[in-house]
């Protein structure tokens, strides 16, 4: 059983990673539009993570017999300037969910929810890589600049 306040900040994470789904999805549509296979499979595997992450949720609340929100998806933009601006927006995602991510936590370490607790280091871990794996994607694409075949290069080894 959950409190009610845990419950809502679950469903509220539940709502924040079909959002990240929703938004790498639309990113990885917006590469595919400029001829960049690679970012676009490997947004698109972002977003299969952010599923993941939606489903691990579901299954936890489902578990311990709390109920299900389920609320409208909020509508990501359907282009951005660049790919590095598309990149930048992603890893600052990243670090918006880690601190939604460490919020929870404190919530249930507060409300001597031990359950949720150990449940949710596991997004402690997962939000450390994917910070590390958005920011190694910024800095390259800060590196070659306005490089046209640096970009192919990158598209290419993403892919
Ligand atoms: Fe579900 Fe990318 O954090």
């Amino acid at each position: 059983m959950f409190s009610e306040e845990i419950e809502n900040a679950l469903n509220e994470q539940l709502n924040e990673e079909f959002f990240s789904w929703y938004t790498y999805l639309a990113m990885s549509s917006y590469f595919k539009t400029l001829n960049l296979d690679g970012f676009s499979r490997w947004m698109s595997k972002q977003a299969q993570r952010e599923m993941m992450h939606a489903m691990k949720i579901y299954e936890f609340l489902h578990e311990r017999e709390g109920g299900i929100m389920f609320r409208q998806i909020n509508e990501p933009p359907p282009e951005w300037d660049s790919p590095l601006a598309a990149a930048e927006l992603a890893y600052l995602h990243e670090q918006e969910a880690s601190g939604r991510i460490n919020r929870l936590v404190d919530l249930a370490m507060s409300d001597h929810a031990h359950a949720t607790s150990t449940f949710l280091q596991w997004f402690v871990n997962e939000q450390v890589e994917e910070e590390a794996r958005l920011r190694s994607i910024v800095k390259k694409l800060e590196l070659i600049g306005e490089d046209r075949y640096g970009l192919f290069l990158i598209d290419r080894d993403m892919g």
